[in-house]
């Protein structure tokens, strides 16, 4: 592929977007006196390497920036808002309950409802609530701690769990590190990193007695993605078990990929279950699920304000909250049914398929990458087995160039390290106008 053809792409497109985008500009320069690079979490940002554009709002799979540009979303907020823009029936039920009270810090009916649906999707019997998916990782790993007394997280390359301490590591070091700036520097110190599938180096990590769980992704989904190989989650479950350890399973992107997430879809067997991101349409929750038996520590080690003895820590003040609960109930009641999960798994074959089209016609050496509704762009030939072999597959001037040639032409795919992805409300036509706004892209290239 000719560099300087993606450079000059690239040039052309961010001046397009960023000349027709005058309202987003004024907007920018305003913010930016209150908040640091003009938005509301620094990250937003970095993640993107145009001019970020302010949203005005959406409907279904499409949304609209403030100068009246339309966009078919196909990264949903990296995946937080899949279930689609002002879904009628949560919307409706969101209105109910603040109508009537967001949060007391009591429990009410709904988290029977959604603990009981989440059980029978995931197979674990008892549920916890936390605002993110991180903080729901967070407490999954203090639980294994509790029921371990150990400190070590065994995790994979090329995993992303979150915003917490234990996972944010350079894994490109032999003792992890520091991830970003902020975090000390030596925080990854209970923390050990083997490549994914490589279920001898994690028994070898394991057998050493001081891991108190193993967090892995069912597949790697932040470095485009990496599926697990035949077997390797099986003999992940037994290495924990041989060696006292819990399998912590982060569903966060993967429960959107199919009903129940890959847990139940490739029958897995996880002592704990985390999900996160649009388990409740848009309104922030984590989950965590787990079994009777750790259930009943937890119930043993209950945080009591007037007890002597320290409980297990857990909790926030707007955790499980009523508002998390009603959204998540209508959520999974109305809109992640077995039918829609059918649906998008269609679609999602439709955009994987016609994604290696359009690289097989361009004879280029290339692959598409496809999960359920996750589809990609591997800019090789090789399937990548671990991270740091996904990481090596990557080229961000060119996801760069795809990205911002599609923005131009309505189609939004933010995020170098994700790839799109298909969400509830769309239909056969966002997928061909994905195609044929991306085969543009390629003919532009070459
Ligand atoms: C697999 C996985 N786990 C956890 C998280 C953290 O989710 P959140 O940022 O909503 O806390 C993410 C976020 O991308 C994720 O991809």
């Amino acid at each position: 592929m000719n560099t300087q053809k993606i450079t000059e792409l690239l040039a052309r497109e961010n001046a397009r977007f960023s000349q027709s985008r005058p309202r987003s500009a004024e907007l920018l320069e305003r913010a930016t006196a209150s908040m640091p690079s003009g938005v509301p979490m620094a990250w937003m940002r970095g993640l993107t390497h145009n001019m970020p554009i302010y949203v005005d709002g959406g409907k279904g799979a499409v949304f609209a920036d403030v100068d009246g540009n339309q966009y078919v979303d196909f990264n949903q907020g990296d995946m937080s808002s899949t279930t689609g823009y002002g879904t009628p029936e949560v919307t409706q039920a969101i209105a109910d309950r603040m109508a009537r009270g967001g949060q007391f810090v009591l429990p009410g009916e709904d988290s029977i409802w959604v603990s009981e649906e989440l059980g029978r999707r995931f197979g674990l019997s008892h549920w916890q609530y936390t605002l993110s998916a991180s903080a729901a990782n967070t407490e999954a790993i203090r639980l294994a701690r509790l029921a371990t007394g150990r400190e070590g997280v065994l995790m994979f390359d090329g995993s992303y769990h979150g915003h917490i301490g234990e996972t944010l590591v350079d894994y490109s070091h032999e003792t992890p590190q520091s991830y970003a700036l902020g975090l000390p520097r030596d925080h990854g110190r209970n923390t050990k990193v083997v490549p994914f599938n490589n279920l001898e180096a994690a028994e070898a990590e394991l057998a050493k007695g001081n891991s108190a769980c193993v967090m892995a992704e069912p597949a790697l989904s932040n470095v485009g993605l990496v599926v697990a190989q035949d077997g390797f989650f099986q003999g992940l479950r037994e290495a924990c078990d041989r060696h006292g350890a819990l399998l912590i399973i982060d569903e966060t992107h993967t429960h959107m990929f199919a009903f129940g997430g890959l847990v139940r879809h490739w029958g897995l067997k996880p002592h704990v279950v985390v999900v996160g991101k649009n388990v409740a349409g848009g309104v922030p929750i984590g989950a965590y699920g787990f079994g009777e038996d750790l259930a009943e520590l937890m119930n043993a080690n209950l945080f009591d304000h007037a007890g002597d003895e320290p409980g297990f820590a857990s909790g926030g003040t707007l955790y499980g909250s009523h508002l998390s609960m009603a959204a998540a109930r209508a959520t999974l009641e109305h809109v992640l049914t077995e039918e829609a999960y059918a649906h998008i798994g269609r679609l999602g074959a439709r955009l994987g398929g016609g994604i290696q089209d359009i690289i097989d016609r361009a004879g280029l050496p290339w692959r598409a990458q496809h999960l359920e509704s996750r589809a990609g762009w591997l800019y090789g030939t090789e399937v990548p087995v671990s991270g740091v072999d996904a990481v090596r597959l990557m080229n961000v001037d060119l996801s760069d160039s795809r990205r911002i040639y599609m923005a131009n032409r309505g189609i939004w795919e933010a995020i170098v390290t994700a790839g799109p992805a298909v969400s509830f409300p769309m239909v056969d036509a966002d997928i061909d106008l994905y195609l044929e706004v991306a085969e543009g892209w390629i003919k532009e290239l070459l």
